[in-house]
C-alpha cells in the first residue's frame, strides 16, 4: 500500500488519466476525491474506488474556476480532514492540430491547462503545506518539452505547466514536491478520434522507439511513484513516459 495515510485530490478524474491515477491512488490506500466538470462523470471513479474497499468522494468543479476549485479543497478537508496530494490531470486538446488557431480555441487551451493547473495548485497549497509528505503531479506532455504536430496552443500550455511545475517546485519547498508527468500518445477518449485514422497511427507510430502508444495506467504508474514517499527527494522534475518519442 504505497498511499496509506495519503489524502488525495484528483481533477479530470471522470476519464482516462486522471480516472486510471484515482483507481490506483484508492488501490493503493489513499482516500481520494475525485474532480471532474460533471458529477455523473466522477461517480462511476468514485465508486468503482469504494466497491474495491478504498475511500472516495466525486466532486464537481471546473478547474478554471477559482471558487471551485476552493470549495473542492474544503469539501476534502470537511471529509477527511487533512489534505496530503494533488494530481491536475483535467485538461483540453485543440479540436484540430490547426497550425495557427483562433483567439478563441488558444484562450480556450490554455486557460483549462494551464490556468486550471496552478489554481488548483494554489487552493491547495496552505493545506498540503499542513498535511505533510505532500505532492503536487502535473500532467504536461511531450509537446511541453519538444515541439511537433501539435496546435501551439496544446504545446505553449504544456511547455507552462513543465516550467510552472518547476517555479512551484521552489517557490514551495521545502513543504510541497512538485513534479510532472509528459506522457506521450496515450489510449483515453482524449486520442480516440485520431487513433481511428490509420493513417495517422502509422505515420505517428513510427516516431516511437517502443513500437506502440501507451495505456493510462502507465502513465498512473509514473504519477504514484512520483506522488508516494518513494519519490521523498524528487521535486522539480518533468518525466517523460512517452515509450521513447522525446530520446530520438
Ligand atoms: N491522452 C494523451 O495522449 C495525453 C498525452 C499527453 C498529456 N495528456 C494530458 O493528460 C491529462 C489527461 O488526459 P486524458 O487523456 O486522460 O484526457 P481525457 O479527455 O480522457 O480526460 C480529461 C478529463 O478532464 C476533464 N476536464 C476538462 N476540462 C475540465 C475543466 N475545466 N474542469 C474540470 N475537468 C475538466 C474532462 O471532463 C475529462 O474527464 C490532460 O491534461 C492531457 O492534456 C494526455
Amino acid at each position: 500500500m504505497r498511499m496509506q495515510g495519503k489524502v488525495a485530490i484528483v481533477t479530470g478524474a471522470g476519464s482516462g488519466i486522471g480516472s486510471a491515477t484515482a483507481l490506483r491512488f484508492g488501490a493503493e490506500g489513499a482516500a481520494v476525491a475525485c474532480v471532474d466538470l460533471s458529477i455523473e462523470s466522477v461517480r462511476g471513479t468514485a465508486k468503482a474506488i469504494e466497491a474495491s474497499g478504498g475511500q472516495a468522494l466525486a466532486l464537481a468543479a471546473d478547474v478554471t474556476d477559482e471558487r471551485a476549485c476552493a470549495r473542492v479543497v474544503e469539501e476534502t478537508l470537511a471529509r477527511w480532514s487533512r489534505l496530503t496530494t494533488l494530481v491536475n490531470s483535467a485538461g483540453v486538446r485543440p479540436v484540430a492540430a490547426d497550425v495557427a488557431p483562433p483567439g478563441d480555441e488558444w484562450r480556450r487551451v490554455v486557460e483549462v491547462n494551464l490556468t486550471g493547473t496552478y489554481l488548483p495548485s494554489r487552493a491547495a497549497f496552505p493545506a498540503l503545506r499542513a498535511g505533510g509528505g505532500a505532492s503536487i503531479t502535473n500532467l504536461a506532455s511531450i509537446y511541453g518539452l519538444v515541439g511537433g504536430s501539435m496546435a501551439p496552443s496544446y504545446a505553449a500550455s504544456k511547455g507552462g505547466v513543465a516550467n510552472l511545475t518547476r517555479q512551484l517546485a521552489l517557490n514551495w519547498a521545502p513543504h510541497v514536491r512538485v513534479n510532472c508527468v509528459c506522457p506521450g500518445v496515450i489510449e483515453t477518449p482524449m486520442t480516440e478520434k485520431l487513433r481511428l485514422d490509420p493513417a495517422w497511427t502509422e505515420t505517428v507510430l513510427k516516431k516511437y522507439p517502443l513500437g506502440r502508444f501507451g495505456q493510462p495506467e502507465e502513465i498512473a504508474a509514473a504519477v504514484l511513484y512520483l506522488a508516494s514517499d518513494e519519490a521523498a527527494y524528487v521535486t522539480g522534475v518533468a518525466l517523460p513516459v512517452d515509450g521513447g518519442y522525446t530520446a530520438i
